[in-house]
């Protein structure tokens, strides 16, 4: 390089650490942490994250592990995409301060038995009725990921509601002492929800995408002009995709405290609802979710 040239710094200070042990030597007498978990492919979305976690602690830590426990026998675990060297130059740039990226080996050394169990009515229910098990693994993945890393802070995205209220409730349950921050959906600028799982559409695929949440869109539309049969308004969301070539498994307006159905009484608030959705196109399974 030239003496004129401008020298271009890069601050490369991010720790990568592999092992818990290594993990607990960079972080020892750190009371501030604040944590974001993540299985890589790192798009805006869990950017995103990192810069709010970082308004709620110092250092930031994020972790990447693609955990097997919460993928069902059918599932995408083989092919989730792995993108480390890529991960880690996003995470750098955004001024993470240790990744913690184990092998499974590391993290799961043996069979994991002892797991975390959520409540049936929440557990069970919508994600957890189409993905059995799911969040056994998710909640059991989390709980060990917060016993490693000791957070104050842990950012969730709501674009998997049902994951943060499960993890959130998990903490208060088992009186953790890691406060449960929740960020905002980041959205394509035609309003699809960014993904890991968005890099598995064709380019057909991907022009139809956005219709997913064009489809919550209209359930919460139609709740604020006054509807009340939320069966019905589900339906036509339902039968709407389904029109169009998704296999929607559920579109559902649920309250926001607990996933539950609301009563018409309470739909006709309209407040504290929230219309959450999982559909597959193609081979691709999307979810997405709007509070109303
Ligand atoms: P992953 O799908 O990698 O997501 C990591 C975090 O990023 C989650 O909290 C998720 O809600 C958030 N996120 C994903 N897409 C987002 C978007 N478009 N906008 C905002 N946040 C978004 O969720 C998991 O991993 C795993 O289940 C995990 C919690 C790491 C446990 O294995």
């Amino acid at each position: 390089m030239g003496a004129s040239e401008p020298q271009i710094t890069q601050n490369k200070k991010m720790k990568i650490v592999t092992t818990i042990e290594e993990l607990r030597g960079q972080l020892s007498g750190q009371l501030r942490t604040a944590f974001v978990p993540t299985m890589g492919n790192l798009h805006e979305g869990h950017l995103s994250l990192m810069r709010l976690a970082a308004k709620h602690g110092d250092p930031v830590v994020a972790s990447i592990f693609v955990n097997r426990l919460q993928f069902g026998p059918n599932e995408d675990f083989e092919k989730y995409p792995r993108t480390f060297e890529a991960d880690c130059e996003k995470l750098n740039d955004a001024g993470v301060y240790v990744l913690f990226a184990p092998n499974e080996k590391e993290l799961y050394p043996e069979p994991q038995e002892y797991r975390v169990s959520p409540p049936h009515d929440l557990g069970d229910i919508l994600e957890g009725e189409f993905r059995p098990g799911f969040f056994i693994g998710v909640t059991t993945v989390v709980l060990k990921l917060f016993s490693c890393v000791q957070p104050r802070a842990a950012v969730f995205g709501k674009k998997d509601y049902q994951q943060l209220m499960i993890v959130r409730n998990m903490c208060r349950q088992f009186a953790l002492p890691t406060e449960i921050i929740a960020a905002e959906t980041v959205r394509a600028e035609d309003g699809l929800a960014l993904s890991s799982r968005n890099g598995y559409l064709s380019v057909t695929e991907r022009a139809e995408a956005p219709q997913l949440a064009l489809a919550l869109q209209q359930v919460s539309k139609r709740i604020h002009a006054g509807e009340k049969d939320i069966a019905a308004i589900e339906r036509e969301a339902f039968d709407t995709l389904k029109q169009r070539g998704w296999q929607p498994d559920y579109i559902a307006v649920r309250k926001r405290a607990n996933l539950q159905a609301p009563s018409r009484d309470e739909v006709a608030a309209k407040s504290s609802l929230v219309v959450l959705a999982a559909a597959k196109l193609g081979a691709t399974r999307l979810i997405d979710n709007l509070e109303i």
